[in-house]
């Protein structure tokens, strides 16, 4: 069986971003299937163009809130709207190994990686608080240039993604699976709000058949308990089959999936998505 490692850089991220995605891939392709996802997912979080660690996208009241999560079969780690740290995977990994919770949420996981040694950090970057500055204009009435999807969002019936969203990652290595996602949500939303990423069974799933990672609105892909659901029929058909007919039950609704089973790898998005995957 080969080893394999598959990342994204978020639904509606363009092939622009394949050449980054190409070195952080093949940087992290050493170790175990863990230590793959974990190290691809932290060049991300660091890359500012990824709406994950820094350059996260703001919340409606200018706090920057990140969710991250990492599993392997029967382990996981998750941290939800941590605030003011640089990596918020590798303080889900902490989660996992220095703790027996699963996952740990807001102060509780910021003052937790502060006693790990994560010291204070501003994720922000001038393209954030520029979408920042749009969105609060938007609330207030004014005329901005944002995508039409804002005026859904104010009658809350639908909730959007930014362009670029959660970055993720799965890999196979010696027959054991691993994944690892991490975002700073789907602008526009309100302070607490959390979406799938830190979600297991949402946001990604991981166990002895495979490792999914979802993308995209993090509120449908909660529904829809989107990575269990590949997960669970993984065996049952091609992963090809199984993801586009759990993906073509969004619709128009942004969603993208990574996944790697036993002999096959699959990527798909209802917009573009960019990916990259090494194999050998
Ligand atoms: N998929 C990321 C989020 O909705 O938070």
């Amino acid at each position: 069986m080969s080893d394999i490692l598959l990342i994204h850089g978020g639904a509606g991220s363009d092939s622009s971003y394949v050449p980054r995605l190409d070195k952080y891939c093949h940087l992290s392709f050493k170790g175990t299937a863990l230590d793959m996802v974990v190290n691809s997912v932290v060049m991300m979080e660091d890359d500012p163009v990824f709406n994950a660690g820094t350059g996260s996208v703001k919340r409606i009241d200018g706090s920057i809130q990140m969710d991250a999560a990492l599993m392997e079969d029967g382990k996981i780690g998750s941290v939800a709207a941590i605030e003011k740290v640089k990596n918020p995977i590798l303080v889900a990994k902490m989660v996992m190994t220095k703790t027996p919770h699963v996952m740990l949420s807001g102060d509780g996981a910021t003052s937790f990686a502060r006693r790990m040694g994560f010291p204070e950090y501003d994720p922000s970057t001038e393209r954030t608080e520029e979408i920042w500055r749009k969105t609060v204009a938007f609330f207030k009435g004014e005329k901005v240039d944002l995508p039409p999807r804002y005026e859904e969002y104010r009658k809350f019936q639908n909730m959007f993604s930014p362009n670029k969203d959660t970055v993720g990652a799965v890999a196979r290595v010696g027959g054991k699976f691993a994944a690892a996602v991490s975002t700073g949500g789907s602008s526009p939303m309100m302070r607490g709000r959390i979406g799938d990423s830190p979600l297991p069974g949402a946001g990604l799933y991981a166990g002895s058949k495979g490792a999914v990672v979802a993308t995209g609105i993090g509120e449908e892909i909660v529904r829809k308990m989107l990575s269990y659901r590949i997960y669970e029929k993984i065996g049952s058909g091609s992963l090809k089959s199984i993801v586009k007919d759990i993906v073509g039950e969004f619709g128009d609704i942004l969603v993208g999936v990574i996944a790697v089973s036993e002999k096959e790898q699959f990527s798909m998005a209802n917009s573009n998505m960019a990916t990259y995957c090494v194999e050998k």
